[in-house]
């Protein structure tokens, strides 16, 4: 496929929120790129003979440049970090053309755009070609907070104040995203696009289920760990006293549910950080994308939909 590769120099770096930068490419020649179409990706081959892909996020009619955001996934498989350290303006990489897995559907209906955390790039791209075509369409965008949102001014001045665009934090005070309520107030000819981390997309699939599945597209990432479902351990909720075993195949979060203790969630996938429970003993075993390094090793809080316990009993504020 070698043959088939580009060159590219980077632009411009630019970073766009908490652990986001963007990267804008154009032809090391000079010339035009070959085109693509909202929800296309393009492969980067990076040293190592590692091949990494990333949503191009900008207007899919411009031909002159190619442009991505990249978050820093420390604990990720090492591509999201080199990006962010190592290349300087003015660098070549190589790319292949762009590809696309994830089309917006060719339809007057409307367009809802579920996306979360860096899941927003094609996303943004759709916007702006659904905007441009005067299509209807609406956003629904799960960030940790909005200071990890990334293009919160763009998405603003697409939506143009007529509250297309929903943010979904789930801090205290911010909306938080209700995924079946999102897919409930679409009319029945809407066609979904969700694209985020693994088990955001479960969690979408599942709130699309009644819809007919030719309306229902979605674009999955790696996540860069799967739910801890291997259970053996056992949760003590410190206020009420009662002791929860976690079975295999469940999450902290399905035992707790199984026995009526009522906790609030929304993503069910780490993303929006609803779910965050406070830790009074154990070892948690961190799987979500929403704690920094450095409070997933404070151990202080856990994000019960996904994440498990390394120790054999985990002590909870509930
Ligand atoms: S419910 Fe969203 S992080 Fe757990």
């Amino acid at each position: 496929m070698a043959d088939q590769s580009l060159k590219v120099r980077l632009r411009q770096i630019r970073l766009e929120a908490q652990g986001i930068v963007s990267l804008e490419f154009v032809a090391a020649d000079g010339g035009a790129l070959p085109g693509f179409t909202a929800g296309a990706h393009v492969d980067f081959l990076l040293p190592g003979e590692k091949v990494r892909s990333y949503s191009l996020l900008n207007d899919p009619r411009e031909t002159h440049r190619y442009v991505i955001a990249v978050l820093r996934e420390a604990e990720g498989r090492g591509g999201s970090v080199w990006l962010h350290d190592r290349p300087r303006v003015g660098d070549v990489l190589e790319v292949r053309p762009p590809v696309n897995d994830f089309a917006l559907a060719d339809t007057p209906s409307e367009s809802v755009l579920v996306a979360g955390g860096i899941g927003i790039t094609p996303l943004l791209s759709m916007a702006r070609q659904l905007e441009r075509e005067g299509r209807p369409w609406r956003l629904h965008y799960a960030a940790r907070s909005p200071a990890h949102a990334a293009f919160l001014d763009e998405l603003r001045a697409l939506d143009a104040g007529r509250g297309r665009v929903t943010l979904h934090c789930g801090e205290a005070g911010q909306v938080r995203l209700d995924m079946a309520a999102a897919v409930a107030a679409a009319p029945a000819d809407a066609h979904f696009y969700g694209c985020g981390p693994a088990r955001m997309i479960e969690a979408f699939q599942a709130a699309c289920a009644a819809r007919p599945s030719a309306q229902v597209h979605l674009e999955r990432f790696a996540a860069s760990s799967e739910a801890a479902t291997a259970g053996g351990f056992e949760l003590v909720l410190q206020r009420s006293g009662q002791r929860i075993a976690v079975a295999p195949g469940k999450t902290i979060l399905d035992a707790l549910l199984d026995h009526a203790v009522s906790v609030q969630y929304a993503c069910s996938a780490g993303v929006c950080g609803t779910c965050m429970t406070g830790v009074i003993e154990g070892e948690p075993d961190h799987r979500d994308e929403y704690l920094t390094d450095e409070e997933r090793r404070e151990n202080r809080q856990i994000m019960i939909c996904c994440s498990g316990s390394k120790s054999p009993t985990l002590v909870l504020d509930l």
